[in-house]
């Protein structure tokens, strides 16, 4: 079985790739800067690839999906984890930043789901696990177009469910929770502490908890069109 973790160099996309490769999955470790976190990811799976391309950039998806099926052949799992955050309010975002998280959160999803959905229709089957965030269904305020291109991807994640439930693909997305990964940890304190705050269990969440459930979720069959919160804040 072959799984593609998008943005598995770091954070919680590092958490899934080792945990797809603990249940002896082949797994594509996939990055945009961070060559070495990349590879020492990789090197703790005993069959992976590591591959670069800039989400935002159709083409580069496109050759990278090219290139998983030259090696491998298939691909079972597409996991949409890469992402970025901008905390800014609303006058102070420029257009740039907003069109950047759009770019890199929704159109990043998208340019890889419309690559790799082609190869899982021809297999019949295929796994495809959207990560967005309590932010796209509960606004906050400075997170504009974080809330809006998370919204986008559980919106885009219920229509292409829609759209290849007759292939046997299942689309689904996941809200983790706040994780001291390198974008939770560099958020401000007063995200830090109102998260903490908000929590029913006053923690925050734990990307291997979060990966676990993502591995679970990739061998259910017949689950489709759903939107699971793992976050301990009350929607
Ligand atoms: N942390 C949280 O509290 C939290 C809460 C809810 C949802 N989420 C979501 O969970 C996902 C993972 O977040 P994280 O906290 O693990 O973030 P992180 O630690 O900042 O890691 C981000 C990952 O995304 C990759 N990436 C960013 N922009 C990219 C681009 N343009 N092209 C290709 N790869 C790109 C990075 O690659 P490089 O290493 O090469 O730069 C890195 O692997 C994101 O979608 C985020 O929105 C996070």
């Amino acid at each position: 079985m072959v799984c593609l973790v998008t943005g598995s160099s770091r954070g919680l996309g590092k958490a899934i790739a080792l945990a797809f490769g603990k249940t002896g999955h082949k797994v594509v470790i996939h990055y945009k800067d961070k060559s070495r976190e990349a590879e020492d990811v990789a090197s703790q799976i005993k069959e992976s690839i590591i591959l670069k391309a800039d989400v935002r950039n159709f083409k580069e998806v496109k050759t990278l999906i090219d290139e998983i099926i030259k090696k491998w052949g298939r691909i079972d799992t597409l996991v949409n984890n890469a992402g970025i955050t901008q905390e800014a309010l609303l006058l102070k975002t420029s257009e740039e930043d907003f069109n950047n998280v759009i770019a890199t959160n929704l159109k990043g999803p998208f340019n890889f789901i419309r690559s790799a959905a082609l190869h899982m229709m021809k297999q019949k089957s295929g796994h495809i696990i959207n990560i967005a965030s309590i932010a796209g269904i509960k606004g906050k305020a400075g997170l504009s177009a974080y809330s809006a291109s998370k919204a986008g991807l559980i919106g885009l994640t219920i229509s292409t469910a829609a759209e290849l439930s007759r292939y046997n693909i299942m689309v689904n997305a996941i809200l983790p929770g706040y994780m001291l990964t390198d974008m939770g940890k560099n958020s401000s304190n007063e995200a830090k502490e109102k998260a903490l705050k908000e929590s029913l269990v006053k923690n925050f969440s734990n990307p291997d908890n979060v990966a676990e459930f993502i591995c679970y979720l990739s061998e259910t069959s017949g689950i489709t069109g759903q939107v699971f919160n793992l976050d301990s804040r009350v929607v």
